[in-house]
């Protein structure tokens, strides 16, 4: 494709920033959002090819903060195209030792992040597709296996998902697209310590493939789902973690 206006959340580093590369690749203009390091913003700004591209920062378990965001994305690219919902966190608790209300703030942040972030820009991009568009959402295994350390995020992206078929469903009539990735683990700062860890062999003998995955390897699906060839995919959520978990 060439040409087209996207919006990646999260899109200044791990697989963020892989999608926006592919999407700068391909000639199109793409805003990345972040959350507040605007030195990290800047290189990955730099590291684009292409001209055109915008870093704009938003807390995006805001609603005002994801309003304020489209708005001057819409502004800089002249219109949407596509919308990739990528930014979340990932935190991990003992359901054991934890207190009541460090329970409570755990799962309102990660729903406010990865579930109700997703949902309003979802809801405000739509308006500007005008002639059109597409909506990925960059869910988890984690929704199908479970989270049993992370039972917020497993939740947050079961959610995502159901969140992405209501809105093929309701969106199709639009022209919109709207689809789901759902990897499993992969190399980026969310994993780091995990993957250099004692369990990080036990983690990538979990594929066939003796390996866990490269940010490049979901941008790949996401390309894929973007594509107004693949508008009949709209409603699917493609699996992208090597054979570790089969559904
Ligand atoms: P990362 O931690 O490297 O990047 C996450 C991005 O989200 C960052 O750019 C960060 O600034 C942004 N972000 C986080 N909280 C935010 C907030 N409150 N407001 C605005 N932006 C915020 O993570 P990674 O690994 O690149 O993950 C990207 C997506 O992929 C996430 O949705 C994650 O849940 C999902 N995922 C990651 C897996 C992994 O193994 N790394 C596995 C399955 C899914």
């Amino acid at each position: 494709m060439n040409g087209r206006r996207i919006l990646i959340t999260g899109g200044t580093r791990g697989i963020g920033l892989a999608i926006a590369t592919r999407f700068a690749e391909d000639g199109d203009r793409v805003v990345i959002q972040y959350r507040a390091d605007r030195e990290q913003a800047d290189d990955a700004l730099a590291s684009l090819p292409g001209d055109g591209h915008l870093a704009l920062a938003c807390e995006i378990a805001d609603p005002d903060a994801c309003r304020a965001l489209v708005s001057a994305s819409v502004d800089h690219l002249g219109g949407l195209d596509v919308l990739v919902n990528n930014a979340g966190i990932f935190e991990t608790l003992d359901l054991s030792g934890v207190s009541y209300e460090d329970f409570l703030a755990d799962w309102q942040r990660t729903l406010g992040v990865n579930l109700q972030g997703p949902a309003c820009l979802s809801f405000l991009a739509a308006r500007h597709m005008i002639e059109g568009g597409a909506i990925v959402n960059v869910s988890s295994r984690g929704a199908f296996r479970g989270e049993p350390h992370a039972p917020a995020y497993g939740a947050s992206k079961a959610g995502l998902n159901a969140l992405t078929q209501s809105l093929a469903q309701a969106l199709g009539p639009r022209g919109i697209t709207v689809a789901a990735v759902a990897p499993g683990f992969v190399e980026t700062d969310m994993t780091r310590e995990i993957l250099a860890g004692p369990e990080g062999d036990a983690i990538r003998a979990q594929s066939s493939l003796g390996r866990v995955a490269r940010p490049e390897d979901v941008a790949q699906a996401v390309m894929f789902l973007s594509d107004p060839r693949s508008s009949f995919s709209t409603g699917t959520i493609i699996d992208v973690n090597g054979a570790s978990y089969l559904r």
